[in-house]
């Protein structure tokens, strides 16, 4: 919105204000905001165009050079306008739920307009489902609006004040915290978000064991840890000849042969924070341990499906597998994702129910008593704490599947993205990083040598054939070490072709170089269909931040001797 628009909009509130106090003020505010769409339809603002503190500045600039008496006026009027908002009720509140009616919501007893916001809304139209209702119980789920600015935004669209009853009554509906029953949490992992709660775990960690220990294990929750009953927990199949099949925890660990696989996840968003380096990206900062590796057992989807009348007519109708998890927002939305039919019902797909993540129970964080594993595939489509099962010939509808975790030129900014236009991310892209040592360490010239550690993954099944180490910031080269089991067990031999789920862990052990001062440590991963991963992070930089493989890179200083010196 231009500083033009911004004028227009106080003017508006202006009129709105002295021609319909205490009178209903629809009309005002909506001939208002056809005037407001068509001077923002001029300026085609995009979210940050929107919203950059320019006409702030402008203001501010303004009001420095006309000295105090402007500034007093200006805080009066702001005061009378504060007293004169207009009153509304819930039910007048409630009437504004969408694009055409105008989408208004209340927050702290204040009223708000942002029927022109939602276009600009960085979470896509998910804004709506706020819509007529207070946008309190949606900040406490998505913590990230608890900001100065979200709030200096928000109060730009500012139409009217709730009234006193109705306020009264929002307020006992708002003392419950959705997150106050999620578990407890090793204090190791080092938090990205509480609410949701989404941690990593120190990187070095990662290196030291084959499997993740579960309170190590990384954590990605957009929502509140549900709590489930086992004895009441109940999975429903739709969308097969058989009709709906429900199957308790203890039917599905009894009627369907029990299957074990180790699996790496991987979150979309891993190693986020080095594209944040080049150009700042919306999405959690995740460093390099979004990622982690687990033995997981359960029923095979497939077994499932069979059982619920899958058969060869089903694949020609159907073509994707949906899951709805039992986490919910306020407006009872759950968390969904789907993967393609035939990964799901492959005998090589290893798709799994799994009820048992490293020979327990599933942690409450991870899923807890069902979540689905599809080894290969982005950690997005793995719904934790599973509830329903559709077999469809759609994708997903839900957000995170057609709004999300897609990938983009870097040519596309939030102005031009069309989610619909890329499609959803199901295998990803080979992968590697340095997990000890970490950037910026000193290392003794007395130490004579260095081991360098990390990790190395390719989705779809892909096998690591190959990491490539650098000490030199990739001039020279040398070929790592890999393991795929345990340190000290046999190895584990080659996964059958297609099925290689569990990354591997790698190391070498290098001289360091006579005269070297720093130690420009490089790695990157081949895998069996020879992809490697591209040496920079600029050309696949994404609005998103997601499918983030570049080279890894580490700076390590040598610290020379000092009866050298
Ligand atoms: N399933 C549900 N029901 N709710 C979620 O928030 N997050 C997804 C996926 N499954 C999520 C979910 C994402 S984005 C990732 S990366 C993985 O779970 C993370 O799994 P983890 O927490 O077990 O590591």
């Amino acid at each position: 919105m231009n500083s033009g628009a911004m004028l227009l909009l106080r003017r508006c509130r202006g009129l709105t204000l002295l021609s319909t106090r205490r009178l209903p003020v629809a009309p005002a505010v909506a001939s208002c905001a056809v005037r407001l769409r068509s001077s923002s339809a001029e300026d085609q603002g995009s979210y940050q165009r929107a919203h950059r503190p320019g006409w702030r500045h402008a203001v501010a600039g303004l009001l420095a050079g006309t000295g105090a008496v402007l500034a007093y006026g200006l805080h009066q009027h702001k005061a009378e306008q504060e007293a004169a908002y207009p009153i509304f009720s819930q039910e007048e509140v409630t009437s504004h739920r969408s694009l055409q009616d105008g989408v208004w919501v209340t927050y702290k007893g204040g009223v708000y307009d942002i029927t022109e916001f939602v276009a600009m809304h960085p979470g896509g139209d998910k804004i709506l489902l706020a819509a007529g209702g207070a946008l309190e119980p949606f900040w406490a789920l998505y913590a990230v609006h608890n900001q100065e600015h979200v709030l200096e935004m928000l109060s730009e669209y500012k139409v009217g004040e709730l009234n006193a009853e109705d306020l009264k009554k929002q307020k006992t509906m708002q003392t419950l915290d959705p997150y106050s029953s999620d578990p407890e949490r090793h204090p190791v992992l080092r938090i990205n978000n509480l609410k949701p709660f989404n941690a990593e775990p120190p990187p070095e960690i990662l290196s030291d064991s084959f499997i993740t220990p579960s309170a190590f294990f990384f954590k990605r929750n957009h929502l509140p840890v549900p709590q489930v009953d086992p004895a009441t927990y109940l999975l429903q199949v739709e969308g097969l000849p058989g009709g709906l099949l429900t199957l308790s925890l203890e039917e599905l660990k009894t009627r369907f042969p029990k299957h074990t696989v180790t699996a790496t996840l991987q979150c979309a968003g891993n190693r986020r924070s080095e594209m944040n380096a080049v150009k700042q990206v919306k999405g959690l900062n995740w460093g390099i341990a979004a990622i982690s590796n687990a033995t997981w057992s359960g029923a095979r989807l497939r077994d499932v499906l069979l059982a619920a009348g899958y058969g060869p007519d089903v694949a020609r109708r159907a073509g994707h597998v949906q899951f709805e998890g039992l986490d919910k927002d306020v407006t009872g939305t759950t968390y969904g994702a789907s993967i393609p039919l035939n990964k799901a019902v492959s005998e090589e797909g290893d798709v799994l129910l799994a009820y048992e993540m490293n020979g327990a129970d599933l942690p409450a964080d991870h899923g807890y008593p069902v979540r689905v594993v599809v080894p290969g595939v982005v950690g997005a489509r793995n719904v934790k704490w599973l509830g329903k099962i559709i077999v469809s010939a759609d994708e997903s509808s839900s957000h995170w599947q057609q709004n999300d975790y897609k990938g983009f030129s870097p040519g596309t900014d939030w102005d031009t993205v069309n989610f619909k236009s890329a499609p959803a991310i199901q295998e990803l892209p080979v992968q590697s990083a340095i997990t000890a040592p970490a950037d910026g360490a000193v290392v003794d010239r007395s130490s004579e040598e260095l081991t360098v550690k990390g990790y190395a993954w390719s989705g779809g099944g892909r096998e690591v054939v190959r990491v490539d180490v650098s000490l030199d910031g990739g001039k020279t080269w040398q070929v790592a070490q890999i393991r795929s089991s345990e340190k000290g067990q046999a190895p584990e031999g080659t996964p059958p072709t297609g099925r290689a789920w569990a990354w591997k862990l790698w190391e070498i052990t290098a001289p360091l170089p006579p005269g070297a001062k720093e130690l420009k440590i490089v790695c990157k991963a081949v895998d069996n269909s020879y992809n490697m991963q591209p040496d920079t992070v600029a050309p696949i930089w994404n609005l998103r931040g997601v499918l983030s493989n570049a080279w890894h890179r580490v700076n390590v200083k040598i610290r020379e001797d000092e009866r050298e010196e």
